[in-house]
């Protein structure tokens, strides 16, 4: 979608770039130029995704094992990025943690292992990241994934549409901020995309997915290509004027769960001439 060499001099700092959505985000900035550093707990598969990328794309990919839960670990991992291709341009807040239960059941651990990594996880990195930019005066673009239901809140889900409703504050309020130091923030709720990660914790049986084919009017699930492709527009100074913004990238998910007429989709061309009749008999009534 964008031209080549889009992002040639700049480097992007993604969590969770190893797999899933992050993986394929970074495949696609390093395709676009890139300098590219990947983190997350588990250096073997940030290695090897690492290699694959470089070698499809040329271009140079860092793998950096962090737990983002840790300030500590996250500064480091920072200070391997500066040494290696200077302070990011582009910083992607992509790791998650989650996995569906009855709120009742969670444990103070249960509910902080995941409010840990999405919501202190991306705090620490932006406050990290952001410190430094400030200091070198170099501004830049922050980007954070989210999910639809950071807006509605979800049942079974309850610790992570917690902690994705406050990175959207965190984001709001850096835009806000930040924005004197030529530092854009962002964030983007994608709808349901098929990874081993997400789904292996949060739809188990695959009765969910299935499910869902019928309440997305665009009737499949998204690609990882098709959030990759608005997270290069929206990291680029393509989307310079952008900032403070939410964007939904869900198939239009949200709006088909919330319009209180739409199941009415079920209805046959049958049933609507008899409702039609109907409605009108009662004209004047
Ligand atoms: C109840 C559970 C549980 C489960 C873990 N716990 N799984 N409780 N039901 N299914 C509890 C444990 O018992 C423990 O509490 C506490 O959580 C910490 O568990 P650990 O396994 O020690 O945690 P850790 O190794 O840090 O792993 C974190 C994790 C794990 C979140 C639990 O799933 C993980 O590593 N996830 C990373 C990747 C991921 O989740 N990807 C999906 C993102 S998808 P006790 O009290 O026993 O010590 C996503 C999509 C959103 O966000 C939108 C979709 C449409
Ligand atoms: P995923 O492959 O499981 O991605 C999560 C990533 O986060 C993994 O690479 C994981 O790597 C990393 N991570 C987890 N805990 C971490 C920690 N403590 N420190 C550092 N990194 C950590 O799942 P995904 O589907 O690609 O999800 C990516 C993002 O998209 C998440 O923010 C998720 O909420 C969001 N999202 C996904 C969907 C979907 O349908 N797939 C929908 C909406 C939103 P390690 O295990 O190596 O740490």
């Amino acid at each position: 979608m964008l031209k080549d060499g889009t992002f040639t001099g700049k480097t992007a700092f993604i969590t969770g770039g190893g797999t899933g959505l992050g993986k394929g985000m970074a495949t696609t900035l390093s395709r676009l130029g890139a300098q590219v550093v990947i983190t997350s707990r588990k250096l073997d598969v940030l290695k090897g995704t690492a290699e694959e990328i470089e070698k499809a794309t040329g271009n140079k990919v860092l793998a950096v094992a962090a737990d983002v839960r840790n300030p500590d670990a996250v500064k480091a991992a920072v200070d391997e990025c500066v040494e290696h291709f200077g302070l990011p341009n582009i910083v992607i807040n992509n790791a998650a943690g989650n996995f569906i239960s009855p709120t009742e059941r969670l444990t103070s651990n249960g509910w902080k292992a995941v409010t840990d990594i999405v919501l202190n996880g991306t705090a620490f990195v932006s406050l990290e990241l952001g410190r430094r930019m400030i200091e070198a005066n170099q501004g830049g673009v922050f980007l954070a994934i989210t999910t639809i239901y950071a807006m509605s809140g979800s049942g079974f889900v309850t610790p992570s549409a917690a902690a994705k409703a406050g990175v959207e504050a965190l984001a709001k309020s850096l835009a806000s901020e930040w924005g004197r130091y030529g530092i854009r923030y962002n964030c983007i709720q994608p709808g349901p995309i098929r990874t081993k990660g997400a789904f292996s914790r949060l739809d188990p049986t695959g009765q969910w997915s299935e499910k869902m084919l019928d309440v997305l009017p665009t009737g499949r699930l998204g690609e990882v290509q098709e959030l990759a492709n608005l997270v290069a527009y929206m990291v680029s100074d393509y989307s310079s004027w952008m900032t403070g913004e939410v964007v939904k990238l869900d198939g239009g998910e949200y709006y088909s769960r919330a319009g209180s007429f739409n199941e009415l989709r079920d209805v046959t061309k049958e049933q609507w001439d008899m409702l039609a009749q109907m409605i009108k008999s009662t004209k004047g009534s």
